[in-house]
């Protein structure tokens, strides 16, 4: 081969180098990201593809040399020339493929990276507690607001059971455990429990749990805890302010009626603890406390004189004072507690058997708390001292609900409330007894 040869075959490796890698570049960049380089069908084809475009231009080439009155060339020089030209595109080729996997490669990684780096973000600086738990509820990784919470560091809680960092040795430790297992199971939780901080201080949580799936690796558990002792502390404060208010509303009846002073209050002592005793639900018990406490605001529209009458009312007197259920309902039926406290207060002297008032109603249509305040009720007035009469003795009072259970009294709050008293489990508060200048 002469050196104008040689120039020749140059130039045409070079062009066929540049154009395949311009119409290969183009066509690999679309799917590149899904493909191999060492998948066979793309390294053959590349080879194809450059053999092809070198055998087109050598013979391309040679005949130009023959047309403008070049030396011919030989065909063993062409075959040879087709060779390189086909071995040299297909390395270029293969290094494009290799160039743009890469590219690729490192655009994907670039964003792989940017997304893990706003997840870390999001878990690290989330004001809530986040916590990732293995198959077997040990913890994986926690964010700073739960170590903060629970008083731990991420070295010592990692790897130890969920339980122990969350529980301690508490008395719900294998409640927490189940949880766990029903989240790694698939269950979402969504919970408000008591948890402990390392010290052993108990704290109000809310937990939300939810399983995490992945194709490849077995499901572990991400858990979001809010302390809720703020909230908590609100709520308390809140609750205090409804109790004051609502035990100075009952107050307002008591200072018309001074012989009733701190009977209400003493009622609603007393259902509560009937309530607790029948098994009511604490929030049930509550609406009982509270509905105690105002029960006889009603007599508010009764004339003084007839509430602090020193003698038995007649008949007239009776009727009027019979009002007062109905009235005190009329006057709580505009506040929107979340107990039914009017409808607990216009049946307080409901019977069982429908000889009560005012309605007449008879067993199940009276409210289970208003049979409660009923049984209270009359154990507290009849164990106090009255206008008309002084006070009968809480061995009486018991004896007469006794004679009246079943009939006139709940059957079940008359044996609990006599279950209180007998087995000493029950006394006023200090507050309570005030009213009535030591009696109990
Ligand atoms: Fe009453």
């Amino acid at each position: 081969m002469n050196i104008r040869d040689r120039r020749v075959l140059s130039a045409g490796i070079l062009a066929a180098c540049l154009a395949a890698e311009i119409l290969f570049t183009q066509i690999l960049k679309i799917n590149i990201v899904y493909t191999h380089v060492f998948y066979i069908p793309v390294f053959l084809a590349a080879l194809w593809w450059g053999f092809s475009w070198g055998v087109a231009l050598s013979f391309g080439f040679a005949a130009l040399h023959y047309l403008f009155g070049f030396r011919s060339a030989p065909l063993e020089e062409a075959v040879r020339s087709a060779v390189f030209f086909g071995v040299g595109t297909s390395i270029s080729l293969l290094s494009s493929v290799f160039r743009i996997n890469r590219e690729q490669m490192i655009t994907i990684t670039r964003e792989n990276e940017k997304q893990a780096e706003l997840f870390r973000n999001l878990f690290e600086n989330n004001p809530d507690g986040i916590v990732l738990c293995d198959k077997q509820e040990n913890v994986i990784d926690a964010n700073a607001a739960f170590l903060e919470m629970f008083g731990w560091n991420i070295r010592e809680a990692q790897g130890l059971p969920l339980a122990d960092v969350v529980l301690g040795e508490a008395e719900e430790y294998q409640n927490g455990v189940a949880l766990g297992r029903r989240i790694i199971e698939g269950e979402l939780i969504d919970q408000k429990v008591t948890r402990y901080r390392r010290d052993g201080a108990a704290f109000p949580v809310s937990i939300v749990g939810v399983p995490v799936h992945t194709d490849t690796e077995e499901p572990i558990s991400c858990c979001v805890y809010r302390d809720l002792t703020d909230l908590q502390r609100s709520y308390e404060k809140l609750r205090s302010m409804v109790h004051s208010g609502i035990e100075t509303f009952g107050q307002i009846i008591e200072q018309r009626d001074p012989y009733t002073a701190g009977h209400q209050k003493r009622v609603a002592e007393l259902a509560l603890a009937i309530a607790r005793e029948t098994g009511m639900r604490d929030d049930e018990a509550e609406g009982v406390y509270y509905a105690s406490l105002v029960h006889d605001i009603g007599k508010i529209s009764i004339p003084a004189e007839i509430l602090s009458k020193p003698a038995k009312l007649n008949e007239m007197e009776f009727a009027l004072l019979k009002g007062h259920p109905e009235a005190g309902a009329d006057i709580l039926a505009s506040i929107d507690f979340p107990w039914p406290v009017s409808s607990l207060v216009r049946q307080h002297h409901e019977r069982m058997d429908g000889s009560g008032y005012p309605l007449g109603l008879r067993g199940d249509a009276i409210l289970p708390g208003a049979r409660v305040i009923a049984v209270a009720d009359v154990v507290e007035a009849m164990a106090s001292d009255r206008p008309y009469r002084p006070s009968l003795g809480l061995d009486a009072a018991l004896d007469e609900i006794a004679s009246g259970k079943g009939r006139l009294f709940d059957a079940r709050a008359v044996d609990a409330c006599l279950a209180l008293f007998r087995e000493n489990r029950f006394s006023w508060s200090a507050a309570a007894v005030e009213g009535v200048s030591g009696k109990y």
